[in-house]
């Protein structure tokens, strides 16, 4: 079966023309700088993921590092190399910053070796980040696949901390297998505490999986999407987030309306090495979060 891009309805678009100003330049300042952080605490999520609770060392500094849901980090780790680094945690906790690092390469395999009390560099934070106050007021859908849940986590957090300025808002997450399943332990107090729904589905069930089975656009099925008060914020690869886009652009959901989080091979993450760049576009500086609609008129940036 060929899959067909749906027909843009440049008429519901008209706001595009005037584009959201979620691009905070002034968070790009000082991006040189690396703040020496030390690794306090280290959860062992899956044997591939791990969450690293790292603490700025300096306190003025500390006071200093702040950033906004989306944003990135380079993370260095000296003698072995620099890796940008979804921030996954809340914006509030000054001088405290939360990374969820998957075993990848070079880089990512010596971090999992590392224990509490080792030392790291930071430079950031970096890029475009969700545009929390524009969504406020509405509903919102929370859609990660796979790894994606580790940058959702930082507005889910600001939700948490701002709950009263937005209505109704669902978790979709799926996974390949059970096991990759990350952060469970928090579900029960985003459900209770913070009346969140959530909906977890898994692409290859096994013999102790009693939940949802299937690929998560299958988990649209069950809810109904009100399209005029609702944004969405889709975190995973590609191939996901362009599916689940489309069908949510297909129920009506404006383009512009829709964040993801665009990921290439970066080296510096502040506009100078051209690394990250798809045509024009610098994924370090103009990403990685994009609305779907800028996205869809990057050319390759799918
Ligand atoms: C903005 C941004 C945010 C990110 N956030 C996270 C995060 O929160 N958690 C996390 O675990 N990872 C995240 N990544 C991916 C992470 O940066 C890479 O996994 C890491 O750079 C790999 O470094 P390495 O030295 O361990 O692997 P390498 O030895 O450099 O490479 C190992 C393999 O990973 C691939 N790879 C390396 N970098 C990327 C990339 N950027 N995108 C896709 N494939 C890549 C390589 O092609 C190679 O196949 C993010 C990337 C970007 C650009
Ligand atoms: S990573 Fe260097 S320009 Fe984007």
């Amino acid at each position: 079966m060929t899959y067909q891009i749906p027909v843009y309805d440049i008429n519901k678009e008209h706001s595009l023309s005037q584009p959201p100003n979620y691009n905070n330049k002034n968070s790009l300042m000082k991006t040189d700088k690396v703040y020496k952080c030390e690794i306090t605490n280290i959860v062992e999520l899956t044997d591939k993921e791990k969450l690293f609770q790292l603490k700025i060392i300096d306190p003025v500094e500390a006071k200093i590092f702040s950033f906004l849901p989306g944003q990135f980090v380079m993370l260095e780790l000296p003698g072995f190399g620099e890796i940008p680094i979804s921030i996954s945690g809340s914006t509030s906790r000054r001088g405290s910053v939360a990374l969820c690092i998957r075993k990848a390469g070079k880089v990512t395999n010596m971090l999992h070796k590392l224990s509490k009390g080792a030392h790291v560099g930071i430079r950031g934070p970096f890029g475009t980040h969700f545009p929390m106050k524009q969504m406020a007021g509405g509903n919102i859908l929370l859609i990660a696949g796979g790894l994606g849940i580790a940058p959702l986590r930082a507005p889910i957090y600001y939700i948490n901390e701002h709950r009263s300025e937005y209505e109704n808002v669902h978790i979709l997450y799926g996974v390949k297998t059970p096991d990759e399943i990350i952060f469970d332990f928090q579900f029960d107090s985003w459900r209770k505490v913070y009346g969140y729904n959530i909906d977890i589905i898994v692409e290859k069930p096994d013999k102790n999986w009693r939940g949802k089975t299937g690929l998560i656009t299958e988990l649209f099925n069950d809810i109904v999407i009100d399209p005029e008060n609702t944004s969405a914020i889709v975190c995973g690869p590609p191939v996901m987030f362009k599916f689940v886009c489309d069908y949510l652009h297909r129920q009506g959901l404006p383009m512009n309306k829709m964040f993801v989080s665009l990921e290439r091979r970066m080296h510096c993450g502040m506009g100078k090495c051209c690394r990250c760049m798809v045509g024009s576009t610098f994924t370090c500086v103009d990403g990685p979060v994009m609305d779907f609609w800028t996205v869809m008129n990057l050319k390759e940036a799918i």
